[in-house]
């Protein structure tokens, strides 16, 4: 039996795939290559030693999607294919609801009619929206997201909710991501953003890189330590290992759970900056510029109920994140290209 990853040559889909193969698991990649290369699944075969089989498809095709399942003896599905970009979800709202929501749907259609009803699904701390205050537990009201990207995540997250009410043969897991960094240990696989990158890690490493001549510190009037805002960054390997979690969980009795994957831990953009530094040895300039529209001061997780349950806990600190990034960033100065 194996599990079908969508989005597996993404940032955190090659992460889990890796770990997941190491884990013992068997993995088909489906992915349509929008924000991702065909390097990365070579890599994860280099990694790992295993050929993985992948398939260029969209989530949105029925066709292709029942041809794989016919295809493949298939258990269950992590569901990470999606996309993520917030400024552009506000640009291209209809983009962003057809191809997250809709793919998830078709998605969903495909593995009732195979008779795979297990799904670990990729969502987010945004659906947490703008007020309730951290630390974050999973029993907290979602919604009130504050772009159409958060908002796909809340949609889905329902979606899936009612699935699982529908039919309890359906086992689900809910997993909402914190701040995502960090590559590989080896620097072979890492996360490679198309153009400007939008989030605090891969901007100050191309800065560091000197592709980019200074970061903007968005806002240093928040009401946190030290003015800047506040994310609870966790390792990509750590997240990935929540993944192999929640499929043991999935693949065990029929549940609907939901679960923060979150070090409990917040820094701020100039702790971010500062541990950089240390990772590369030298000072990087940055500049201190206007909040942007949406961002909150603060956000970290409580992660005691994936203790607790899944007996997962993020393990990498800070330093090891920034570390493992530039250690990526140095040996793919152009990413897979
Ligand atoms: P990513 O863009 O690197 O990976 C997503 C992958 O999905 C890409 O390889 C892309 O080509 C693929 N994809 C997109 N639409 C597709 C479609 N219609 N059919 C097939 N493949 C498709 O992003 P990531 O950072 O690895 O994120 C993975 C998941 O985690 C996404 O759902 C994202 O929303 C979610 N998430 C990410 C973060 C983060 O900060 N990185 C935070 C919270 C949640
Ligand atoms: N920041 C800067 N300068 C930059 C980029 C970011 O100062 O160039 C600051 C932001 O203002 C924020 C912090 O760095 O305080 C982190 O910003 P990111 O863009 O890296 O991450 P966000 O917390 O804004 O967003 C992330 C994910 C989204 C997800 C959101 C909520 O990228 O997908 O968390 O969970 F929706």
């Amino acid at each position: 039996m194996s599990i079908l990853v969508t989005g597996g040559a993404g940032y955190i889909g090659s992460h889990t795939s890796v770990e997941l193969i190491n884990a013992g698991y068997d993995i088909i990649i489906l992915d349509n290559l929008c924000n991702s290369n065909r390097e990365s699944v070579k890599r994860v075969e280099e990694l790992t030693g295993k050929a993985v089989k992948f398939y260029e498809a969209d989530i949105r095709d029925p066709e292709a999607l029942d041809k794989v399942f016919a295809e493949n003896d298939i258990s269950s599905v992590i569901h990470f294919a999606g996309l993520k970009a917030v400024g552009e979800s506000c640009r291209m709202p209809l983009e962003y609801y057809e191809n997250n929501i809709n793919g998830t749907l078709v998605l969903c259609a495909s593995m009732r009619k195979a008779g795979c009803k297990k799904i670990v699904f990729s969502s987010s701390a945004t659906v947490y929206g703008e007020h309730n205050v951290s630390p974050l537990t999973e029993d907290m009201p979602v919604g009130g997201t504050t772009n159409p990207y958060g908002t796909t995540k809340y949609f889905i997250e329902r979606i899936l909710e009612d699935i699982y009410k529908a039919d309890n043969e359906w086992s689900v897991c809910l997993l909402r991501y914190f701040n995502p960094v960090g590559a590989h240990k080896s620097g072979r696989i890492g996360e490679d953003p198309n153009g400007i990158p939008n989030n605090l890690v891969p901007y100050i490493s191309q800065v560091a890189i000197g592709k980019l001549e200074c970061l903007n510190v968005f806002g240093n009037d928040y009401d946190t330590p030290d003015g800047t805002g506040v994310r609870d960054y966790i390792h990509v390997v750590d997240l990935a290992l929540g993944h192999v979690k929640a499929i043991e969980k999935v693949l065990g009795e029929s549940s609907f759970s939901v679960y923060n994957l979150g070090t409990g831990v917040g820094y701020s953009v100039l702790d971010m900056l500062h541990s950089f530094e240390k990772a590369c040895g030298k000072k990087l300039p940055y500049k201190i510029a206007p909040r942007r529209p949406g961002d909150i001061a603060t956000c970290y997780s409580d992660p005691s109920k994936a203790k607790r349950e899944l007996g997962w806990t993020a393990e990498r600190g800070l330093d090891e994140m920034c570390e493992d990034t530039w250690r990526w960033q140095q040996q793919n100065p152009n990413g897979y290209k």
